[in-house]
């Protein structure tokens, strides 16, 4: 099971876009798909078609976090919030009262770290458990991401070329490294996805330049444009594998290629590729 955590202090960057549409791409693949929304903006839940307003807390990633708190067995407590969307992709939705989630996990035993590894786990158990867990995060440091980091086999960052995102992202690749060095996630993976993209704009250019300076080894090849199909799809409730406006052929090649860089940095994780 390989588990996603799309990442960044900064909001905008396209980690609900990415993390919507990598899950479709490998719901294509045929793989068992499990989309997490911790974001109480529920920005990827309401993109799934899916009400948050309308929806039951407990029916949320809330209702999973408090039983893990309580130490109540996780694969099943999970298992049974999940629903499967119009994408056939199975998702774990968010809830508006998320928004107090961090000061919940502030004042859980080791402020919550070890929540979703330990439901991850217990899921790994399942015979048929998911082979592709997606985290879609909400742009803020603290518990969540914490949380979200310890339990992740690699984090994505959407990065595009704006003021903020250089600090947003050293932010974030220094919440990796601690992760990493006091032994909670040792082997979680970074990569950078450059969104947004405008090959013309000299910005863009210079920032390109900037980030291969510093960060050459953690940037994926797969780049994004600014396209329609991935604005205008959030306001249709499809993925671009299910949008057919303009741009969206191109748009799911564009996911594709992306996710078969994962598969090549990560393998398959389905049981296809285990036997
Ligand atoms: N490559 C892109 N081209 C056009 N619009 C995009 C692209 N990536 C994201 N968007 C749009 O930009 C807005 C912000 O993206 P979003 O994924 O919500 O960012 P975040 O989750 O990081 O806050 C959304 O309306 C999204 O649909
Ligand atoms: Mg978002």
């Amino acid at each position: 099971m390989h588990v996603y955590a799309l990442s960044l202090e900064k909001g905008g960057c396209g980690k609900t876009a990415l993390a919507v549409n990598i899950a479709a791409a490998f719901q294509q693949l045929g793989l068992r798909v499990l989309l997490i929304d911790l974001d109480a903006q529920a920005s990827a839940t309401h993109w799934l078609g899916v009400d948050s307003d309308t929806l039951q807390p407990d029916a949320s990633v809330l209702g999973v976090l408090n039983d893990a708190m309580k130490n109540r067995v996780s694969a099943q407590s999970l298992r049974s919030r999940v629903r499967e969307t119009a994408e056939g992709m199975h998702l774990l939705a968010a809830h508006g009262m998320m928004a107090s989630l961090p000061a919940q996990l502030s004042s859980a035993p080791l402020g919550g770290l070890f929540l979703l590894k330990q439901a991850f786990a217990d899921l790994a158990q399942v015979a048929d458990t998911y082979d592709i867990v997606v985290l879609d995060l909400p742009p803020a440091r603290g518990p969540v991401l914490a949380m979200a980091l310890a339990a992740a086999t690699r984090c994505l960052a959407p990065v595009q070329s704006e003021d903020l995102v250089v600090r947003a992202l050293n932010a974030l690749i220094t919440s990796v490294q601690q992760i990493q060095a006091n032994g909670v996630n040792p082997d979680l993976q970074v990569s950078i996805i450059r969104n947004k993209y405008a090959p013309r704009s000299t910005a863009d250019r210079v920032f390109d330049q900037l980030l291969r300076d510093h960060y050459a080894r953690q940037m994926v090849r797969s780049v994004f444009p600014i396209r329609a199909a991935l604005r205008d799809s959030a306001a249709m409730q499809q993925s671009v594998f299910r949008y057919t406006g303009p741009d969206a052929t191109e748009v799911r090649t564009l996911f594709l290629q992306l996710i078969e860089e994962l598969v090549a940095l990560d393998g398959r994780a389905d049981a296809i590729e285990a036997k």
